[in-house]
């Protein structure tokens, strides 16, 4: 199949590009590189450089490339930016989101697999969360999420799109080629590394007095690679689905509290990493764990890598054979130029061994 994955130079997409090249599909990435890494699209990707909001060059490039799906991993993720900066996230996440549509819409595609969110459901009244379940955003980032679902709705019942949406829980671990790398970072579990790695005195812990048996928030964490099989199996099965919007919660079905991930974190890097309690953060839910049975039963989704200390040590693992994230090997790609004269990279070898 040739996809085309907008948003594939951040974290979520470059590993499932990996995954996706592997199966035996022609892939091309998609990313304005403002949160993505260039040196993260391997070959035999190709890296087009454009931003969603762009109409015409979407378009161009979806005739270009004779791409018949698109899975979109491009949206704005923080969720403290989104409480402090709505318009960003509405104008790259929806109007963004919505541009994207027209375009495949014009060029004829119509299958779709769209990166989501937990953050869709808001505070749940009951875990583990099914998809069915109440959804009701507590920040503009799930707020977002879930209005371009209802987009990708619209557009399976006027435009015979075939979409889903897989509303990941908490993503953790790396592939040997890439891993997480923001700026600024906020994940709980790339902040620890930092920490193993001395790069910060010690990890804050947001609150020990929520309702759990620790007093800690409890995540349900799901590794990268896993998510990428997910979205292979997401892709493959839009094929022959009836015009229609899916959706899929994808977690692990356990959930692991704050005060456990630095402690797994402690073994597997055999590193103190100091923890102070600080107070709660906003917008935080005590606990977020997902119910995955309709992706497994449905998708034939199997996690294969659930366990913590394996997520955790391929995060570290990523960390150590890249010290400085990305930036050691970001240089720019050679670029060609297409018919329309915008730039089409090569994915290089980048030097990450
Ligand atoms: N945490 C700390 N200290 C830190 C960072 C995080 O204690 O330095 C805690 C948080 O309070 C939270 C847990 O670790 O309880 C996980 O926090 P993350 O920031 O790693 O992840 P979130 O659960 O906040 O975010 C995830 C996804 C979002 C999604 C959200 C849904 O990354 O995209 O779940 O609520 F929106």
């Amino acid at each position: 199949m040739r996809i085309l994955v907008v948003g594939g130079a951040g974290y979520v997409g470059s590993t499932s590009v990996e995954t996706l090249i592997a199966a035996g599909h022609e892939v091309t990435v998609f990313d304005d590189l403002s949160t993505g890494h260039a040196a993260s699209v391997i070959p035999p990707a190709g890296l087009v450089r454009g931003s969603i909001q762009d109409h015409a060059r979407l378009e161009s490039v979806l005739r270009e490339r004779r791409v018949e799906a698109v899975l979109h991993c491009a949206a704005k993720s923080l969720v403290g930016e989104s409480m402090a900066e709505p318009g960003l996230y509405y104008r790259h996440n929806v109007s963004g989101g919505v541009t994207m549509l027209e375009a495949m819409r014009r060029a004829g595609v119509s299958r779709l697999v769209y990166s989501s969110s937990a953050a869709v459901y808001g505070e749940p009244r009951r875990v583990p969360i099914a998809e069915a379940d109440r959804t009701d955003p507590i920040n503009p980032y799930g707020a977002t999420k879930l209005a371009f679902e209802g987009a990708m709705r619209w557009f399976a019942a006027a435009h015979d799109f075939r979409a889903i949406s897989l509303r990941y829980f908490n993503v953790a671990g790396a592939t040997q080629l890439n891993g997480e790398d923001h700026e600024p970072e906020t994940h709980l579990i790339p902040l620890v590394l930092r920490v193993a790695l001395g790069e910060a005195t010690h990890v804050q812990i947001f609150g020990q007095d929520y309702p759990t048996p620790d007093g800690t928030c409890i995540r349900d964490f799901i590794h990268v690679r896993d998510l990428g099989a997910a979205h292979l199996l997401a892709l493959e099965a839009t094929g022959d689905a009836e015009p229609s919007l899916e959706v899929y919660n994808l977690g692990s079905a356990a959930g692991f509290s704050v005060r456990e991930v630095v402690e797994a974190a402690r073994k597997v890097t055999s590193r103190a990493i100091p923890a102070r309690v600080v107070k709660r953060r906003k917008g935080d839910p005590p606990v977020l764990v997902a119910s995955s049975r309709r992706a497994r039963r449905e998708l034939g989704w199997q996690p294969q890598h659930s366990k913590l200390e394996e997520m955790l040590s391929d995060a570290w693992a990523w960390r150590l054979d890249h010290l400085r994230g990305y930036a050691e090997s970001a240089r720019p790609p050679e670029t060609a130029t297409d018919q329309n004269g915008s730039g089409v990279a090569a994915a290089e070898a980048m030097s990450r061994s």
